[in-house]
């Protein structure tokens, strides 16, 4: 088994993900999140969200159903589809761009016609029983609830954006009429996928967040990057470097100074949720694969085992322009007497994906078989499980009452009495808990605790009392014992 594998195993098992409405017989791109799962999601989630709150972005919520209008303006009902293959002899549907690369060829298509030309003068074929596939068709993406709405069709949105831009000039209001002004929101997407696969990586139903930060489009301009760190690029044209961006603006190798700020933020957001830098680039999207929508696009990517995966899409769009041509209503704002009608930079971040990614870069077994989680203390379910050494002599009792009280403190906590006390570390191991604090036979003596961490295994001795004044992870004694790196 690959990692992932292990990791999709595991995630079953203890409580993170599974597949939904298993029972009969399962849902193709539909999954559950546990009890495990909601947790660290959530860490992720306020992790982000937190980040862009300290970039002044504002956060709002729009309905998941949309009217049509809004999306014959935005181009998603024209355009927003794959290429398909269905295979006349299994019958096993497939996006076009997989079954030819799994042919051999490197190619993309702009048109149904130019696909079956294609089709009909290469052999190409069925990636399940290898039957020669001669036809292509457009299959449109977007789940649709045919006349529901009072002027036509209703729609589950395919991206979160498209309730921020429609709401452009009442949010221009509540910034003062500002630019830059970034606008986020949190929410689901869903997409009718052809094939769904490999669990979180390609779902029908997902989360996104999304920034939309609205721009001058003469300058897109946000705030100056850092610099300090290097990224991992693979521009459209030109080798792949290690590079900061400021040297990579400089160097044009970014468009804007916005592109290059959101895709240093963006870097430094994956890598605190727990994404290993090493295994983390940005790809520049060759022309011929952009979205409708977009004119540049940065596609961060993780590796899981041998395939990179997009993660978080960083887009350059245009769409108020759409809107305003649709609607008739004004999508410029007057800035010192000049009106403009805002650009639009957008690292779109896909959370499932993330939240898979977590997984597999924390995953490893030690040499005695044992599965560990190295989640970062902050994105980990549980901060720390406290744990009796014995469920007698007072150490029960005593345990119990300090998990009663450190609740108030530190509601990521789990109490765990059950098994030897190895295998009650191996348990919190396995789910990434950062810290176990055991109750022992000297705890009932002076009322100190072992406080034992999760990658080392070492053990320090800390007073139970100052837990319960600072919480767990923000010990300064545990913190400088353990995380001094
Ligand atoms: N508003 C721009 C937009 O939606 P995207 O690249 O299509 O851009 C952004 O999507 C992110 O959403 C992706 O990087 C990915 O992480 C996530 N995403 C998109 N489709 C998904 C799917 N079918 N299942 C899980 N995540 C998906």
């Amino acid at each position: 088994m690959n990692t992932y594998e292990q990791v999709v195993e595991l995630a079953k098992r203890r409580g993170f993900f599974w597949q939904a409405f298993s029972i009969y017989g399962g849902e193709a791109g539909f999954y559950d999140y546990g009890p495990l799962g909601v947790l660290m999601r959530d860490n992720i989630t306020k992790v982000w969200k937190e980040s862009y709150l300290r970039d002044e972005a504002v956060f709002i919520d729009t309905p998941v159903i949309v009217p049509s209008t809004v999306f014959r303006a935005s181009g998603h009902i024209d355009k927003f589809a794959d290429l398909a293959t269905e295979c006349s002899k299994c019958h096993n549907k497939q996006k076009l761009d997989t079954v030819v690369k799994a042919s051999g060829f490197q190619k993309t298509f702009r048109s149904v016609e130019e696909a079956n030309r294609f089709l009909q003068e290469n052999v190409v074929k069925c990636v399940v029983c290898g039957n020669r596939i001669t036809q292509a068709t457009e299959f449109k993406l977007m789940f649709r609830m045919p006349g529901q709405g009072s002027s036509g069709d209703l729609y589950l949105r395919p991206e979160t954006a498209q309730g921020i831009f429609v709401n452009f000039k009442l949010l221009s209001n509540f910034y003062r009429n500002k630019l830059p002004m970034a606008v986020a929101q949190l929410g689901k997407g869903f997409r009718n996928e052809i094939s769904p696969r490999q669990t979180l990586i390609r779902l029908r139903e997902f989360t996104q967040g999304e920034i939309e930060v609205f721009v001058d489009p003469e300058r897109k301009y946000w705030k100056e990057p850092a610099g300090s760190m290097p990224v991992n690029l693979n521009p459209r044209s030109g080798e792949s470097v290690s590079m900061d961006v400021v040297t990579a603006l400089k160097n044009g190798i970014m468009s804007s100074n916005a592109m290059a700020y959101f895709v240093e933020k963006t870097a430094s957001i994956l890598t605190e949720v727990g994404i290993d830098s090493a295994r983390l680039r940005f790809r520049q999207v060759p022309t011929d694969e952009l979205a409708h929508y977009s004119f540049d696009t940065w596609d961060v990517e993780a590796l899981l085992d041998d395939d990179w995966v997009e993660v978080v899409g960083i887009a350059d769009r245009n769409d108020l322009k759409n809107h305003e041509k649709a609607s008739g209503e004004s999508m410029s704002v007057l800035v010192d007497g000049k009106s403009i009608t805002p650009s639009i930079i957008e690292p779109s971040y896909g959370i499932d994906r993330i939240f898979l990614s977590v997984l597999v870069h924390a995953f490893y077994v030690r040499d005695n078989g044992f599965k560990v989680l190295r989640l970062p203390d902050e994105i980990a379910p549980y901060h720390a499980a406290i744990l009796p050494l014995v469920n007698k002599d007072g150490m029960d009792s005593m345990a119990r009452d300090f998990y009663e009280r450190i609740k108030r403190v530190d509601p990521y906590v789990v109490y765990d009495q059950s098994g030897s006390i190895g295998r009650r570390y191996a348990r919190q191991d396995e789910i990434g808990t950062p810290y176990c604090i055991t109750f022992d036979s000297q705890s009932t003596q002076d009322g100190t605790v072992t406080v034992r961490e999760r990658d080392s295994a070492r053990q320090i001795r800390v007073a139970s009392q100052d837990l319960l004044s600072t919480g767990i992870i923000g010990n300064e004694k545990i913190r400088s014992a353990f995380r001094s790196s």
